[in-house]
């Protein structure tokens, strides 16, 4: 099965930008893209930070964004949403027995299980009794069957410090769950702003750069965030065979294809083979 993760758009309304960027032509793009060489996957995920200050009017500008998508998405919130103002713009998003974002995916793979780590007017992500009781059941019923989480704050370090002081505590709690319940198979996360994989506590995990400005590679001892203009992507997932593989597709790419091999002897493509190459790409 194919299926789409992107993360961390940030949207403002018309006619706001951000970060010098318009987190509303970068998700058009990112769109369009994934409609052009995705049109098969079965459906997309957005792992929160949906909107940048949570206004209606941004959560509207998305809803419209989306509807161009050729195939079926799922929303998370994160940090950065207001809860009431997604839902009123989302009313079909399902949302668990007190109101949080939470809810059950079933797909070819398994069950895509979305949870909602958000915290009103915090950058930290909070997992409550309720929020671990939906998520014990949810596990609870789903025994034996393939289960594959989705949230917007990782329950780990990252090493990048700006971004661990806001990641979701109660890491053995989580941890001691999923053990128990031996249904997990892989965490997808936002929040980072950054290509990361890697695994916890033996779960295997990925996050991706937002569409919209990313966060710098900060590692050591600063406790300093850094926004970038690196480069935005989405994750072209695939999972076959008990076996799942990421592929990040830089959006925004516009570099020339060409075929790396010679067709008749299957060696390496002499520098006659290329394509002549944009006068804009010369000497890079
Ligand atoms: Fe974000």
């Amino acid at each position: 099965m194919k299926f789409i993760h992107i993360t961390d758009p940030h949207i403002v309304p018309v006619p706001q930008t951000l970060c010098a960027l318009d987190p509303r032509e970068r998700l058009t793009t990112a769109i369009a893209d994934i409609n052009r060489h995705h049109r098969d996957a079965a459906l997309t995920v957005m792992t929160g930070d949906l909107a940048y200050l949570g206004e209606p009017a941004a959560y509207r500008d998305l809803r419209t964004l989306l509807d161009a998508l050729d195939m079926p998405y799922h929303l998370l919130v994160g940090n950065h949403d207001d809860r009431a103002n997604f839902r009123e713009a989302f009313p079909e998003t399902p949302v668990d027995e007190n109101g949080f974002v939470q809810y059950v995916v079933p797909t070819r793979a398994g069950h895509f299980v979305m949870m909602d780590t958000m915290e009103a007017e915090a950058s930290f992500g909070i997992y409550c009794e309720k929020r671990f009781e939906w998520l014990e059941a949810q596990l609870t019923l789903l025994a034996g069957q393939p289960v594959f989480l989705f949230l917007h704050h990782p329950p780990f370090d990252i090493g990048i410090n700006s971004l661990d002081a806001s990641r979701l505590p109660d890491a053995d709690r989580l941890a001691n769950l999923i053990k128990k319940h031996g249904n997990v198979r892989y965490m997808f996360y936002g929040h980072v702003h950054r290509a990361v994989w890697g695994a916890w506590r033996g779960i295997p995990t990925s996050a991706l750069p937002g569409t919209n400005h990313q966060v710098g590679l900060t590692l050591g001892d600063t406790d300093e965030m850094l926004g970038t203009h690196e480069r935005p992507a989405y994750g072209v997932v695939l999972i076959e065979d008990d076996c799942v593989n990421v592929h990040l597709r830089d959006f925004i790419d516009e570099s020339p294809r060409f075929p790396l091999l010679d067709k008749a002897s299957k060696n390496a493509a002499t520098a006659a083979d290329l394509p002549s190459v944009p006068a804009e790409f010369v000497g890079i």
